[in-house]
């Protein structure tokens, strides 16, 4: 395994690292599960992503992640980092959604009860609300961190615009935000380009340099695009897929011709690099300057060790790059 320094800090994180969005959940295969994380770790993926609301049902992809740590990976705590996050709806009423102080709080200890854990490396803001002033956010995440029940406090899917205060604010705290957290991959380039101002005109930095220039690390999630950025969807959608499945949130109209043609273009490049296009797919990522790592989802042990040969080719040719843009420009993605 690969590690790289997130932003500013003494912390490493894998260049790979597992997220249980989907797969770990009490509709789940436990002993799947299970397999994919002991797996995972003795490969050197010591970095899980996980939410409150992960699922389904909400809550379960927490508990079982804390049963199988405990039953395979008790001794092993100081050698793993982990993380949740709150702020998508969670439990009724007007407390256990957004991103209040109230529902923050609330929804770290829930969390660090469900996984059967004294701390989370870190704690995120799953979310901005569009209501709740960065101000409350931030300073709930920096009492977490202050109370010892998050070593870090990080932020996922911030708009650009208040990425930087939510930064300013966190540091002035003495807490800086260790990670960012954003969709990105090949089909999701936006955090990753520069995007002009359509107010004056200007070119402003990507979320992805911004985090750089601030000292933050910067960390994709969806990667593969659910899926759709592997040779998965090439002859249709198979029966199990995540888009195929009640509980998956890849919708069969997210499956497009035009997404299926350009995959299909992106694994003839693949294939004549010697990898499969999940690999390209995550090495284009990692590519990226200020990219610490990527987190995947996987639905099975086999795909995971298919990831994990990502690493073996991580280097790109001018041409190679010129015939990727080239198909990620021409389609309506
Ligand atoms: N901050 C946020 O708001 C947020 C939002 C979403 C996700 N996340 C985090 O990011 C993590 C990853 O997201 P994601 O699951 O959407 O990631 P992804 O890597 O884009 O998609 C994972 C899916 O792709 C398919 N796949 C993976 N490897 C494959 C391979 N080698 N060959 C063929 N198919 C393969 C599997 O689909 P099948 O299941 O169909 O086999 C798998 O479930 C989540 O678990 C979560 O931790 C964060």
């Amino acid at each position: 395994m690969e590690y790289r320094y997130c932003g500013n800090s003494g912390i490493q994180l894998p260049v790979l690292s597992l997220g249980l969005w989907h797969n770990f959940g009490s509709v789940d295969d436990f002993g799947v599960a299970t397999d994919m994380i002991v797996k995972a770790f003795d490969a050197g993926v010591c970095h899980f992503d996980l939410a409150n609301n992960y699922g389904p049902v909400p809550g379960s992809a927490e508990e079982n992640f804390g049963l199988i740590l405990r039953e395979n990976l008790r001794s092993h705590r100081d050698e793993i980092f982990i993380s949740t996050k709150a702020g998508h709806e969670m439990w009724p009423g007007v407390y256990g959604n957004g991103s209040s102080r109230k529902n923050l709080i609330a929804s770290c200890n829930q969390s660090l009860h469900r996984m059967g854990l004294d701390y989370v490396d870190v704690f995120y803001s799953h979310r901005y609300d569009g209501v709740t002033p960065i101000e409350e956010t931030m300073q709930a995440l920096v009492d977490i961190v202050r109370s010892g029940k998050a070593l870090y406090a990080g932020i996922s899917k911030y708009p650009r615009d208040l990425q930087l205060k939510c930064y300013e604010y966190l540091r002035a705290h003495d807490v800086p935000c260790l990670l960012s957290q954003y969709r990105a991959s090949m089909f999701v380039r936006e955090p990753l380009l520069p995007i002009t101002d359509s107010d004056h005109g200007n070119t402003m930095h990507s979320a992805m340099q911004v985090a750089k220039e601030e000292g933050s690390g910067f960390i994709a999630f969806s990667p593969l695009a659910q899926g759709l950025l592997t040779d998965k969807y090439l002859k249709g959608i198979p029966q199990n897929s995540r888009a195929a499945k009640s509980t998956g949130f890849l919708q069969v109209s997210q499956v497009t011709p035009e997404r299926i043609d350009a995959a299909r273009l992106l694994n003839e490049i693949a294939r004549r690099r010697g990898q499969s296009l999940a690999q390209m797919s995550l090495a284009w990522l990692l590519r990226h300057e200020g990219m610490t790592s990527v987190i995947i989802g996987t639905s099975s042990v086999a795909q995971l060790e298919d990831n994990l040969r990502t690493l073996d080719n991580l280097t790109f040719s001018e041409e190679e790059l010129t015939a990727i843009d080239a198909v990620l420009s021409s389609q309506s993605l």
